[in-house]
C-alpha cells in the first residue's frame, strides 16, 4: 500500500496511548502490559485498523496486538482505537521481522489479512507467508496456536498453502471462496473493495 507521505503520523502515533514505539521492553511480559491474563491475538499487516479496532470492541475477553510499518496507515488504526476507548489493544510501528525480539510464544492466534501478494519471483520473500516469516512466527506462538490467512489473490493463494505445509503447519480450514458467516465475521477494509469486484476471498487456517 502506497499512501502519500503523512508528516503528522508519526507525532500523532507517537501521542497515541494504544501506541506502543519501545515494544521490545514488553517481550515476555504482554499479559502484566495488558493487565490480565487472557489470549492475545495479533494481527500482521493492520493498515487503516478497521479489523482490529472491530475485533477488540466486540471480543474484550481476548487481547490485540496490531502491527504494520505504514505509519501513514496505522495513524488511522491508531485513531480508530483511541476514539472506540478499547482497553483490550495495541498498536506497534514494526516491519514483522522484527517480531522475536518483541514476543516471546505469548501468541495465541496471527491474523494475516490482504498482505501484499508480491507477484515476482525475486520478490517472495517478502511474503507475509513465506518461509523465512513463518520461522519467525513460531518463535512468538504458543503451542496449539492459530494462524488463519485471507487474501484476494489465488497465486499468492496456493503459494501460502505450499509454504504452511512445508513449514509443518497442519492445515485446518481451506475455502477458495469464503463466505461473509455470522455477526462475527469482519470485512477489512481491502476486503470491502475485492468483495465489491465479485473477487472471491480465499482463507485458510493452520495450527501449529
Ligand atoms: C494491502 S494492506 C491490507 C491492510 C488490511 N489488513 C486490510 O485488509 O485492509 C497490507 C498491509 O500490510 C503491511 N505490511 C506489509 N508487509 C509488512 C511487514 N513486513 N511488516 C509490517 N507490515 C507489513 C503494509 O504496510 C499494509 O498496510
Amino acid at each position: 500500500m502506497r499512501l502519500r507521505k503523512k508528516h503528522f503520523a508519526i507525532p500523532e502515533l507517537k501521542e497515541n496511548p494504544k501506541v506502543d514505539f519501545e515494544a521490545k521492553e514488553n517481550k515476555g511480559h504482554w499479559q502484566e502490559i495488558f493487565n490480565n491474563k487472557s489470549d492475545i491475538y495479533l494481527e500482521i499487516g493492520s493498515g487503516k485498523g478497521g479489523f482490529i479496532s472491530q475485533m477488540a470492541e466486540n471480543n474484550k475477553d481476548i487481547n490485540f496486538v496490531g502491527i504494520d510499518f505504514e505509519t501513514n496507515a496505522l495513524v488511522y488504526a491508531g485513531r480508530k482505537l483511541k476514539d472506540l476507548e478499547v482497553e483490550n489493544a495495541r498498536l506497534l510501528p514494526i516491519n514483522a521481522e522484527k517480531l522475536s525480539e518483541i514476543f516471546d510464544n505469548e501468541i495465541s492466534k496471527i491474523y494475516i489479512n490482504f498482505c501484499n501478494p508480491w507477484p515476482k519471483n525475486r520478490q517472495h520473500k517478502r511474503r507475509l507467508t513465506h518461509p523465512r516469516f513463518l520461522e519467525i512466527y513460531k518463535k512468538i506462538l504458543k503451542k496449539d496456536s492459530i494462524i488463519q490467512l485471507k487474501t484476494d489473490d489465488l497465486d499468492f493463494f496456493n503459494d501460502s498453502l505450499k509454504y504452511f505445509e512445508d513449514s509443518g503447519f497442519e492445515k485446518l480450514e481451506v475455502d477458495y471462496d469464503k463466505k461473509i458467516e455470522g455477526e462475527d465475521y469482519i470485512v477489512t477494509e481491502y476486503e470491502s473493495k475485492w468483495r465489491e469486484r465479485n473477487i472471491p476471498i480465499k482463507f485458510a487456517k493452520f495450527k501449529f
